[in-house]
């Protein structure tokens, strides 16, 4: 680390030098009001902004953006980037914070190479606020200054700036302003402590009446207050809370063909959790009504971020609270008014019976299992101080340091790994199997087998439609054929239907937890199966059949709305053959041919003549059959931990980025879909 102190002027015509070598995206004015854009001429750079109207994450994660290239012929590759080294200038701390958190979120779990790849081209030149905007916070949320995340930080002090470099780029720039440069002195030093204290007590606008570290507790005992109910009867589900977030980084996937009619891009463009549609899936069923959307925004911010990476996803910019024309939008008021109703969150210590409470509510929103001592959560209220729950590399934030040659490697192997590219399939099979329902083989062109697990899913792309998540029908094999029955409901389904064996598809994955088959060796098994529920346990029944010795009893209680809906008739005869099989089937209404029984599916529970203690359930089925076949299982004695289940949310990505198949802090894509009931039972959003 290096501080050099250098006189205004000189800021102009090191900027004039950065311009004639870089790229560089500044804070400039436009209209009264601040914005990062392409920096055109030293002279338009600003320092003394209050905020900019959006985040300088725009540059880094963009509202719209090219993920994969496609051609008719079926043939995907990763989006060509023509994207040079650039520099970002004028990053106010809380925003350099926010960056730091998204450097973690993108990393996590399968890195995401189009934000790793800006990220890793992108210079950050940060400066300490001179102007504090009407709504900044950042104080209240301890990041109004920041030591970490940035490779260069100019701090005004008086008439001069002094200049930090923290890391191998920032060397680079400050080299820029020549050799003949005065290193800052003590008493430089200790101004600059100066301004940074200024600009702790200073930038709090709005103060929080607790530590940002208690709002997970806070939130934990508030989920049901009526608090959500009256806020967000003002709110408006217009999104711009979320599109000025730095910290919101929600996305939707779209494909659009070129003018040619033969090649196309899939694009990522941003999205709003406040959005009506946002957790919407087939059928129309909505899984977030208005209140729902507008409590998720603060909890996803106050309690589901810092349980999943161990920081609380709001720096204070106070853009939302600019945006928001409802006035609704500010975290502060909302996490003080909940205070108010809810002191005991800040109570220290607690007392036996709240603490019992506490553990209760948040192993309720956390989807822990009953029983489970509640790990504390480890907040850093600091954004820099980023803590991810899973240990796992952060290659991202090491990346900026390393040898350009080294880097370029390591980027066009990211890039070669691009998980959003799908791999080119046939139809190698396919027939309707009811009315709306059509069975596929599919086999990968590459010959390879799909590797799956039962109870996974793949993206199935259609090129210039999209993608949609179809679980994975057949067990597993080393064969590179699988099987897929599918709904036609929408946009890709339909188009799906249009092909013909031999059409080429795309394929992603497998992707998800799985039933745990090995572990279920020498149980007997019940599958409850409601619908087209059945084609994801499919898979499962399959792998019990090809290891028949390896279990025990086989029950299949299928529940569907009327005879014609049967699917795999074929097969459960053939299934019955097999020894210590029991089939049970059921309608909920007698059209038609039907000789068997009328009645939803839990009518068949009584009867199924299992053994509790020795069988594990596998249940899948439409959202409204889950309460019902659970409680049931439960009051018929089974262990919450020994039955499992399977969930359906909207899903974009499939690789826990995009956030569409959230259940409260829970990722669909990534924690499931399946589940214990133990692990999803207390979660408010996902058995509704
Ligand atoms: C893990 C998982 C496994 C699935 N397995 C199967 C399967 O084996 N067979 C099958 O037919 N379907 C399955 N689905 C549902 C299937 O993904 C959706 O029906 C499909 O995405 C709809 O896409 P579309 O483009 O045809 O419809 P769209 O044109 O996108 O939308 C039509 C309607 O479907 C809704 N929708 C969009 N995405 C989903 C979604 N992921 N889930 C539910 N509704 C959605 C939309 O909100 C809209 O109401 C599964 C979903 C998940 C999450
Ligand atoms: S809180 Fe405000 S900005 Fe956010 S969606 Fe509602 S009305 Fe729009
Ligand atoms: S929630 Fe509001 S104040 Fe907090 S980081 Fe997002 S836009 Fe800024
Ligand atoms: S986060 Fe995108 S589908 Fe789960």
């Amino acid at each position: 680390m290096r501080v050099i102190k250098v006189e205004e002027t000189e800021i102009a015509s090191w900027t004039r030098t950065l311009l004639a070598e870089q790229r560089v995206v500044a804070v400039q004015e436009r209209d009264e009001r601040f914005v990062f854009d392409e920096l055109r001429q030293a002279e338009d750079l600003r320092l003394d902004h209050d905020v900019t109207l959006q985040p300088p994450l725009r540059y880094l994660l963009p509202e719209k953006e090219e993920l994969v290239a496609f051609d008719m012929a079926g043939r995907y590759q990763p989006a060509e980037s023509d994207e040079r080294p650039f520099v970002l200038l004028g990053l106010h701390p809380y925003d350099v914070a926010a960056i730091r958190q998204m450097d973690a979120v993108f990393a996590q779990g399968v890195p995401d190479p189009h934000y790793s790849h800006r990220r890793a081209l992108a210079t950050m030149v940060a400066c300490d606020v001179e102007t504090p905007s009407s709504n900044v916070f950042a104080g209240t949320m301890g990041t109004a200054v920041v030591r970490e995340g940035y490779d260069v930080l100019l701090t005004r002090i008086g008439r001069d700036y002094l200049v930090e470099s923290r890391t191998g780029k920032g060397d680079g720039l400050l080299a820029l302003f020549g050799d003949d440069v005065q290193e800052a002195s003590p008493v430089d030093l200790r101004r600059r402590e100066a301004v940074w204290q200024r600009n702790r007590q200073g930038l709090r606008q709005h103060e929080l009446d607790c530590p940002p570290d208690a709002l997970p507790r806070l939130l934990a005992l508030g989920y049901n207050d009526e608090l959500w109910q009256e806020r967000s009867e003002l709110c408006l589900s217009c999104g711009s809370c979320n599109l000025v977030c730095p910290t919101c980084y929600c996305f939707d996937v779209q494909d659009v063909v070129n003018l040619d009619m033969k090649s196309g891009k899939r694009l990522r463009l941003c999205d709003s959790c406040m959005l009506q549609d946002f957790a919407k899936v087939a059928g129309g069923h909505q899984f977030r009504l208005r209140r729902d959307r507008y409590r998720h925004r603060f909890y996803r911010k106050g309690l589901y971020m810092p349980e999943r990476f161990g920081f609380v996803a709001c720096v204070g910019c106070g853009r939302c609270i600019d945006s928001c024309v409802a006035g609704v939008a500010n975290p502060v008021d909302v996490y003080n008014a909940l205070l108010q109703r809810h002191p005991e969150a800040v109570e220290e210590p607690l007392e036996g019976e709240s603490v019992a409470s506490l553990g209760k509510a948040l192993e309720a929103l956390l989807g822990r299992s009953a029983g489970e001592v509640p790990t504390p959560v480890v907040v850093h209220p600091q954004a820099t101080a980023v803590k991810p729950r899973r240990e796992e590399p952060d290659p991202w934030l090491a990346m900026p340091r390393q040898e350009p040659a080294t880097l370029e490697r390591e980027l066009e192997q990211l890039v070669a790994k691009d998980p959003y590219v799908p791999e080119r399939a046939t139809i190698v099979e396919k027939r309707a199997v009811t009315q709306h329902e059509t069975f596929y083989r599919l086999r990968l062109d590459s010959g390879r087998s799909l590797g799956h697990q039962s109870g996974q899913f793949v993206q199935i792309s259609l090129m210039g439609i999209g993608e949609a998540p179809i679980s994975v029908s057949s067990g597993p094999t080393d064969e590179p054929d699988f099987e897929m029955v599918v709904r036609r409901v929408g946009n890709v389904t339909e188009a799906l239907e249009r092909l013909e064996p031999g059409a080429k598809v795309g394929v992603r994955g497998p992707y998800g937890t799985s039933f745990p088959m090995t572990e279920l060796r020498g149980k007997d098994i019940l599958v409850v199966a409601g619908g087209i529920g059945i084609v994801p346990v499919r898979s499962a029944i399959q792998e019990v059949l090809r290891h028949r010795s390896d279990y025990g009893r086989l029950t299949i209680a299928y529940g569907m709305r009327a005879p014609q809906d049967r699917l795999f008739g074929a097969e459960i005869a053939a299934w019955l053959d097999e020894p210590g099989v029991n089939i049970l089937e059921t309608v909920d209404h007698l059209e038609g041919l039907w000789h068997g029984r009328v009645g939803p599916v839990t009518t068949l529970l009584p009867n199924c003549g299992i053994e509790v203690g020795r069988t594990a359930a596998l249940v899948c089925g439409p959202p409204v059959m889950y309460r019902y076949v659970l409680s049931d299982l439960v009051a018929m004695g089974m262990l919450e931990s020994d039955i499992y289940v399977s969930l359906e949310r909207k899903m974009k990505c499939g690789i826990g980025k995009c956030g569409h198949c959230q259940i409260n802090g829970t990722y669909v894509c990534q924690d499931g879909p399946v589940f214990t009931y133990a692990q999803v039972r207390n979660l408010p959003e996902a058995l509704q």
